[in-house]
């Protein structure tokens, strides 16, 4: 089976081009290394940043070529987590949501790649501008935290036409070697998956929680800032998150103001409901990408399928013929 090489396998020094999304609490070390050690690029999930779980997890990573994940905005108070990161020297330094600018210079001094997530074209042209090594190009279609703005299909290729040189991934609804195929169609040179890995064996979740990754449909998820209100902590505007639906999330979507007068009542009682074990709490992010997904699976036979069955639609199953 030949090798799908790009823009971003070669920045990267990767074998493949499917990088695994830094789930907060979810891609750890394990996960991180699986997906590398599989010709991918595993990304530990520093969410918030926690010090303690970092370092947990960059050791059971092992010798394997990581990268570290940061929420941005979230580590605004503890700036210093980024160069607790680039001390490991990780495969790259992947930061979403919020102003990574800051950072920039410290990353560029230690080498280390820098990918940003972002969610607009407005996004990307300033991520591009300020040095971003990589793009990743996230739609709303994407589990967890994301915005309500634009669809995966359009915004790649929009970006993709700002991005010169820098390699572009595409992120939303991407779970399998179609999506792999396609997001290479739309100019992308990779794809980064995040729901996909939520059912793997390595991921950090609870058997139940993968197990409603697989039972879950697309039709089933959607995409709120309640879910963040209820659970706590809040995000700032303007992020939200996907996950599958659960009747507290449907009950308040689209009376946020409301919810936010009774915040304190309301969040009491959803965690209430949660400590007596009300499945009604549970919240699962996850994407549209759900569908995709049939079993719970090695990390690393999710980026070799990939890559095989996107090898195989650009081959021998390609769906049109040139006539
Ligand atoms: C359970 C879960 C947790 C996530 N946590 C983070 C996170 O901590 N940091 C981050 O940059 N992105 C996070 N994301 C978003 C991913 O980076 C990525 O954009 C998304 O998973 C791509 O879409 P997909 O889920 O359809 O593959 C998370 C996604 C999921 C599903």
């Amino acid at each position: 089976m030949p090798r799908l090489e790009t823009a971003l396998t070669k920045k990267l020094g990767i074998e493949h081009p499917v990088l695994l999304a830094p789930m907060g609490g979810n891609s750890g070390g394990a996960m991180a290394s699986a997906v590398t050690e599989a010709g991918g690029l595993g990304i530990i999930g520093g969410g918030p940043g926690d010090r303690t779980f970092l370092e947990r997890e960059i050791g059971r990573a092992g010798n394997s070529r990581v990268g570290i994940g940061f929420i941005t905005w979230a580590i605004e108070d503890k700036p210093e987590i980024v160069s607790v990161a680039l001390e490991r020297q990780p495969a790259a330094l992947f930061l979403s949501f919020g102003d990574h600018t800051p950072y920039v210079d410290e990353i560029k001094r230690a080498g280390v790649p820098l990918i940003c997530q972002i969610q607009t074209l407005e996004q990307a042209i300033a991520a591009i501008d300020s040095g971003a090594d990589v793009i990743v190009a996230q739609g709303q279609e994407a589990g967890g935290h994301g915005m309500t703005v634009r669809g995966t299909i359009s915004l790649v290729p929009a970006i993709v036409d700002r991005a010169g040189d820098i390699p572009v991934v595409a992120a939303g609804g991407l779970a399998d070697g179609r999506g792999l195929a396609a997001a290479l169609m739309l100019g992308a040179s990779g794809i980064l998956m995040g729901t996909r890995f939520c059912a793997a064996e390595e991921s950090l979740w609870q058997p139940d929680m993968k197990a409603s990754v697989v039972a879950a449909r697309g039709d089933d998820t959607i995409r709120t800032s309640v879910f963040d209100m209820l659970r706590g902590p809040d995000w700032p505007a303007p992020f939200d998150g996907r996950a599958v639906r659960i009747e507290a999330a449907e009950r308040w979507q689209g009376r946020e103001a409301d919810l936010r007068e009774n915040l304190d009542k309301e969040r009491a009682a959803f965690t209430e409901a949660g400590k007596r074990g009300d499945s009604g709490t549970k919240v699962v992010w996850a994407g549209e990408g759900v569908d995709l997904i049939q079993d719970v699976q090695p990390a690393g036979d999710i980026v070799q399928q990939t890559v095989d069955q996107a090898v195989a639609m650009l081959t021998d199953k390609k769906t049109y013929s040139l006539v």
